[in-house]
């Protein structure tokens, strides 16, 4: 009840949230140039030196693409990628109108045991959440059941050493930066909150703010880079949530709703976020949304909704 007449009023305040396209995930991909389902796999064969199909594992997780100023046109992707012989982060580089991306290194460590989302901080260091800290099994369920705060995120630095940057968190999931690379956000599930941490200069993360939700459970970030402002999706029901992502695959009548909430960083030394619910919807829209991102072009602004369990995704008109 409380859950509809909320539904209601959010949406009299911003009835913008036209579902204007649904597709399935295998016709986008394949349709659309530049994402990683259209472009080749490729590394360079070190006696040959001719470029080849990737030969590692690659199942890949959250990920991240970064570019700086000095050449736009050379884009670094980062993937998790949970090779059967241990999780890795994979990095690549692409050159913007090639149809592929070429193997630059795989970065292992005992420390990225569960890694789930990853943002880069340069062409060569980076930021993993590490979400639980058992691999498998009771323990992992257990430990997810109860919220321990046994998440920690590890830092990549430019020595190629792999260090923890923060432990203590509570199932640590998405990851992003503020568009001027100053502040690290992550969701921790668990808590449930959004953390904003400053780097300091050996890679670790130093508490700057945090927002804590009440019925709400942040599974993934992004930040608008025109505005600065996270988005951050997230469930409003998380045993409806675990149920549609056991059943989905066998085809499930669980719904599980989901929201969008809107954090604005302010300028004051605090940083404490303004915060305003912007969709909420009960699960047909999308069920069980994981993440929402501005997308903007000319004049047109959407919100683009994905989830990791969906097969389709969904284009929202965006206002703000
Ligand atoms: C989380 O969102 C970011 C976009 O901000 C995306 O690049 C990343 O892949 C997502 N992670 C997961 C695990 O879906």
């Amino acid at each position: 009840m409380a859950a509809i007449a909320l539904y209601k009023s959010v949406f009299a305040q911003f009835a913008f949230c036209l579902l204007t396209l649904a597709y399935i995930f295998r016709t986008i991909f394949q349709r659309i140039e530049n994402t990683v389902h259209s472009l080749q796999v490729l590394e360079r064969n070190a006696t040959t030196n001719s470029l080849v199909p990737f030969s590692q594992d690659f199942r890949v997780h959250g990920f991240d693409i970064y570019w700086d100023n000095l050449d736009p046109t050379e884009l670094t992707f980062m993937f998790v990628n949970h090779q059967r012989k241990g999780s890795a982060i994979s990095i690549f580089k692409h050159r913007v109108g090639a149809g592929f991306i070429e193997h630059v290194k795989t970065v292992k460590s005992p420390l990225l045991f569960s890694p789930n989302d990853v943002v880069a901080t340069s062409r060569s260091t980076f930021y993993a959440t590490n979400d639980l800290r058992h691999k498998s099994g009771i323990l992992r369920k257990i430990e997810t059941l109860l919220g321990m705060p046994w998440g920690h995120i590890v830092y990549y630095g430019p020595e190629g050493i792999v260090s923890k940057a923060r432990s203590g968190i509570a199932y640590p999931n998405g990851i992003a930066r503020s568009p001027g690379g100053g502040l690290i956000y992550v969701a921790a599930s668990s808590e449930p909150s959004v953390y904003a941490f400053k780097p300091t200069y050996d890679g670790a993360l130093q508490l700057a703010g945090k927002t804590t939700f009440r019925s709400f459970v942040p599974d993934n970030i992004s930040v608008d880079a025109a505005t600065g402002e996270l988005l951050v999706s997230g469930f409003l029901n998380t045993l409806e949530m675990f149920r549609y992502n056991r059943e989905v695959l066998f085809g499930t009548d669980a719904r599980p709703a989901s929201a969008i909430r809107r954090l604005i960083p302010s300028a004051d030394a605090r940083r404490r976020f303004a915060e305003e619910s912007i969709l909420i919807h009960s699960g047909d829209l999308l069920p069980s949304t994981t993440i929402a991102v501005v997308q903007r072009r000319n004049n047109v602004r959407r919100m683009v909704l994905g989830s990791v369990m969906a097969d389709h995704i969904a284009i929202c008109e965006y206002q703000q």
